[in-house]
């Protein structure tokens, strides 16, 4: 019997600047979602939220893109942002950005990732959920997992691991999608998932039998919108144990915490910090990025936990030089790279300064310019 665990988030507004959700707009849509409970629409959720973004995690029997399972996740996110919007909370409604549901929350601003699964004896799962960072913020964490034997032992020694993994990768400007094959294809794999602003990890696959191991959410705001309306704090799925890597192995990576793009206004490179729900907050410079990992067993349907994996002083560590380099990279104010570069900024307030500069320049007439003032045939190799 197949089970779908669908996670849907959304910033639908925050209490004093996007730091945090309120505890109102997340009753406003755990009540929306325990009436489907009810009804059976969905068979178990949890709602929570990592800074400034709602989440949904509900698990049921309809399969992913299910348009009855979409509409729930919009009509939750809906009645929280009415909430916000008598709160009077900071961008209220933020991630909804279109008023036209039509059976999918894909492209109308909320983040999906959804997986379904023929449940094992013993189904754990991880669900990571960051804020202040972007989809390709997981290509790091997540190739370590699945393709790095010096992350995850199961991969040398457990047979069902040793054949490797497939990654998809997503091509965000042109929506078109890659497998490659780990370990053979890992060279070209890093090739194209160093590029994380634009080729994002979306599923991964265990060769041997094609299950699914992984999902991210890959949801581009400034895309959909074509301005920039907040970072598209993503979240992932990850199946754990016999025959996945264990849980300790998916979150090994986050005791490194690696740079990711997000942070203040969208705009910055900085750390992402692991952290319990307690911490699932946004202060320093609206960060730094963070994220939360819970753990569930998913057993007939239903989900058992979370248990907050983070909450443990294994991460202290982490946290500890996330906090440094946080004021390394502070220390560099506006100059890139910290700030993330022009094509990046492209669709955030910044062109609007520029533009304002363009009629101030002159021809600089003690300048020649790269390729004039050579002979004609004649380059720089
Ligand atoms: P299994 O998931 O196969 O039980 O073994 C992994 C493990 O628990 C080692 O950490
Ligand atoms: P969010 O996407 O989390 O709302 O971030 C917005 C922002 O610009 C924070 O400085
Ligand atoms: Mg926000
Ligand atoms: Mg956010
Ligand atoms: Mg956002
Ligand atoms: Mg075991």
């Amino acid at each position: 019997k197949l089970v779908t665990v669908s996670v849907i988030k959304a910033d639908i507004g925050s209490i004093a600047g996007h730091h945090k959700v309120h505890p109102d707009t997340m009753a406003a849509a755990a009540r929306v979602l325990a009436e489907a409970k009810r009804k059976g629409l969905i068979i178990d959720y949890y709602v929570t939220h990592v800074g400034d973004d709602l989440e949904l995690i509900m698990t049921h029997r309809k399969g992913v893109d299910n348009p009855d399972i979409h509409g729930l996740a919009w009509d939750a996110f809906k009645k929280a942002a009415e909430v916000a919007k008598e709160l009077g909370l900071y961008a209220a409604g933020q991630d909804l950005l279109s008023d036209a549901f039509s059976g999918n929350v894909r492209g109308l601003g909320p983040g999906v990732a959804e997986m379904e699964f023929e449940e094992r004896p013993s189904e754990p799962i991880v669900v990571f959920m960051a804020d202040k960072t972007e989809p390709g913020a997981f290509n790091f964490p997540i190739f370590r997992i699945f393709a790095d034997p010096f992350n995850t032992a199961g991969l040398v020694i457990d047979p069902k691991m040793h054949d490797g993994f497939k990654f998809e990768v997503l091509d965000l400007y042109e929506g078109k999608y890659v497998i490659l094959n780990a370990p053979e294809e890992m060279y070209d794999l890093l090739a194209l998932i160093g590029t994380p602003s634009r080729y994002v990890i979306k599923r991964v696959y265990r060769k041997r039998d094609d299950e699914i191991a992984a999902v991210v959410s890959s949801e581009k705001l400034n895309m959909i919108a074509g301005r920039y309306v907040g970072k598209d704090d993503p979240v992932a799925i990850v199946r754990a144990q016999s025959g996945f890597p264990a849980v300790g192995e998916i979150l090994e990576p986050f005791s490194f915490p690696h740079l990711v793009a997000g942070w203040m206004r969208g705009s910055h490179w900085g750390p992402l910090m692991p952290v319990s729900l307690r911490d699932a907050k946004c202060t320093r410079f609206d960060g730094p990025p963070r994220i939360v990992a819970l753990g569930f067993n998913v057993t007939r349907g239903r989900l058992i936990g979370p248990v907050d994996l983070f909450d443990d002083p294994a991460f202290d560590e982490a946290r500890r030089l996330a906090q440094q380099i946080a004021d390394y990279m502070r220390r560099h104010g506006p100059f890139m790279p910290h700030r993330l570069s022009p094509e990046d900024m492209e669709y955030t307030t910044m062109p609007q300064v520029l533009e304002k500069l363009k009629n101030r320049f002159v021809e600089a007439k003690d300048y020649t310019k790269a390729g004039q003032g050579r002979t004609q045939g004649e380059t720089y190799e």
